[in-house]
């Protein structure tokens, strides 16, 4: 979906000026912290870092936040009260969405395409507090695109609600992507101060807004990092290709043509899945306990565990060069730990407690 941002950009503008003459509305300080992670790198005998964007903003934090803070600044601009977005039942989109409208007094409508749970969990319990609007239409997977995906339920929304701002599943669109352009900045500075511009940079890919972003913000600005995609969900069809039309999109609304193919895309898309998406996986657990008892930190079971997975996976085969140090985007996604049986996250697995 072309999504145009409304704002006065002249042709000569670098891209950090257009960016920067984006409206935004500041919803967590930066930057969020990059973290060295002794332990686990003397484990895999490589330096790892953690970027901790899962505390980013308010109602336990994640990586929307830095897309939100893009697209409700234009559904501020533009008049609108009613925000309208949607995902699967463990959303971290819709919660933050929820939340960060609340900060503005909006008022959030999510459409979940499930049935209504008999019991509230974790991230729906959290929408239920913050006085969300949840509808519940059970319409099963789809085995579509995510544009087409996305252009469907605008349609719903429409016919059910009227007129609102709708934001598409996980923040998808240019506008929100611009959050991870600038975080791409942010990782870079970083990363080079850390004296790691080299490394390898791994996260969860649910929509693929965050990794469009990081693709076209790292190219934007020469990053040597070297970005790594784990697909948590095998949910849409052409995935890779989405994601490369949606970076090349951030890149003209900056005012710099990239081009970045499908086959360009560095995204792992079924290896660290597991069953289903939004369903816990042996890898993921085995990898969140890793890191839980490595270094007391916490990820999510449906996105972060399995990205996490994908690091260790990937470092186990050599895939990701020797010693070449990892930043892993802790992208939150915390209330999901405590929508599912302790039985699913805890099954016994080689070598932990
Ligand atoms: C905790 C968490 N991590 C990662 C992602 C993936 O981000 P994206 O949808 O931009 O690919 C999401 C949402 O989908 C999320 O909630």
């Amino acid at each position: 979906m072309i999504h145009k941002i409304p704002h006065a950009l002249t042709d000569t503008m670098t891209f950090r000026e257009r960016l920067g003459a984006i409206e935004r509305i500041p919803l967590a300080e930066y930057p969020t912290p990059l973290e060295q992670l002794p332990r686990l790198s003397a484990e895999l005998g490589r330096p790892v870092y953690v970027k901790r964007d899962d505390g980013l903003g308010r109602a336990l934090g994640g990586n929307k936040t830095r897309k939100l803070e893009y697209l409700l600044a234009d559904a501020r601009r533009k008049g609108h009260q009613k925000i309208v977005t949607f995902g699967g039942l463990q959303s971290n989109h819709a919660r933050l969405t929820a939340a960060a409208a609340n900060r503005l007094g909006m008022q959030t409508h999510l459409f979940y395409f499930e049935k209504r749970p008999t019991q509230l969990a974790g991230n729906l319990v959290i929408n239920k507090l913050l006085g969300a609007n949840m509808h519940f239409i059970p319409l099963g997977g789809n085995g579509m695109s995510i544009e087409t995906t996305i252009r469907l339920v605008r349609l719903v929304s429409v016919c059910m609600l009227g007129r609102s701002y709708f934001i598409p599943v996980g923040g998808h669109n240019a506008l929100g992507g611009l959050g991870y352009v600038r975080a791409a900045l942010e990782i870079d500075e970083q990363a080079r101060a850390a004296g790691i511009a080299q490394a390898h940079l791994i996260l969860a890919a649910g929509s693929g807004g965050t990794l469009s972003g990081l693709m076209a913000g790292l190219a934007l600005c020469g990053s040597q990092l070297k970005l790594l995609g784990i697909d948590v969900g095998k949910l849409w069809k052409g995935f890779p290709a989405s994601i490369a039309s949606l970076a090349n999109e951030i890149g003209s609304q900056l005012g710099q043509p990239l081009s970045f193919t499908a086959q360009q895309v560095p995204l792992i898309e079924s290896t660290y899945v597991g069953p289903i998406y939004g369903s816990p996986s042996e890898q993921g657990n085995i990898a969140m306990r890793t890191l839980a008892q490595l270094e007391g930190l916490l990820l999510d079971p449906v996105y972060t565990a399995k990205a996490f997975a994908g690091l260790l996976g990937e470092h186990a085969k050599g895939h990701l060069g020797q010693r070449t140090p990892l930043i892993f985007l802790h992208s939150g996604g915390l209330p999901a730990l405590f929508a599912f049986e302790a039985g699913s996250l805890l099954n016994k697995a080689s070598g932990l407690k």
